[in-house]
């Protein structure tokens, strides 16, 4: 499944040029039962399995120790739960800070609660729904820290305008044909005046921010001129103010 960063597009370059580097371990190749079994049936009774404690320990020891060896003191340990913190760009940021963070991705019911209480230091979620397993989310949340490392965008800039860098929905975009069916691309855009496509890129971006996710700018506080361009907009919009 991992195939998905490590062999297409910026999170591949990133591995291929060292600027991180990911190992896989199965739980299954810490099992001496011939049949290989990592989970088992849930204390309690229920419908489901539930992955077992010891052959995740000691893939998580293993990742540990590799980790520690390529330089990662204390290597984060994370697992990926629909239970976890809401995964949002600034943990995003926080996370790419560190030097070494192992990913535990659960299957069936999930895992062993002893597991997550004797090892986990974070838990994780991408939103309020259930997938089947943690791989691809925790792949999501790979691909978004490699975004922000230094070197693995081909331009520097262009992680800096994506939603959220600046607690802001980007601005739309536009690229050729001008005239699509009639349809025309924005006129500032093709006037050449780095200050006014500035100007009209955060109108936009406040505007869009304000219509579809309004408590961003609750979090946010705009400066004067952030200010000044948003009651221009609602002011445009609504006569009365
Ligand atoms: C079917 S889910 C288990 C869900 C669990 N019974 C619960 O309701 O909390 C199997 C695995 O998928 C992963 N997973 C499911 N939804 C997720 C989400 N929203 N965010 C992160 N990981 C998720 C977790 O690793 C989980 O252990």
């Amino acid at each position: 499944m991992f195939d998905n960063v490590s062999k297409f597009g910026i999170t591949s370059r990133a591995f291929n040029n060292n600027i991180c580097s990911l190992k896989k371990y199965n739980p299954r190749d810490f099992v001496s039962d011939p049949y290989r079994r990592i989970d088992d049936t849930p204390f309690g009774g229920d419908p489901g399995m539930v992955m077992k404690i010891e052959p995740l320990e000691l893939a998580l020891n293993k990742a540990t120790t590799e980790q520690q060896e390529l330089g990662s003191n204390k290597p984060l340990k994370v697992y990926l739960s629909p239970q976890g913190k809401k995964v949002n760009q600034q943990m995003i940021n926080d996370l790419s800070k560190h030097d070494g963070i192992i990913f535990v991705c659960g299957r069936y019911e999930g895992v062993d609660e002893r597991f997550i209480e004797r090892n986990i230091d974070l838990e994780i979620s991408l939103g309020d729904f259930v997938v089947s397993g943690g791989e691809i989310p925790a792949m999501m949340v790979i691909d978004a820290i490699i975004r922000q490392l230094d070197g693995a965008l081909g331009h520097e800039d262009s992680a800096v305008a994506d939603s959220f860098m600046n607690g802001l929905l980007d601005y739309p975009h536009y690229t050729k044909p001008r005239v699509y069916e009639g349809v025309e691309v924005p006129e500032v855009l093709l006037s050449g005046d780095h200050k006014q496509i500035e100007k009209w890129r955060l109108k936009m971006s406040l505007w869009r921010t304000y219509q579809r996710r309004p408590e961003l700018l609750e979090e946010r506080d705009l400066n004067k001129i952030e200010y000044g361009l948003l009651a221009e907009l609602v002011n445009q919009l609504d006569p009365k103010g």
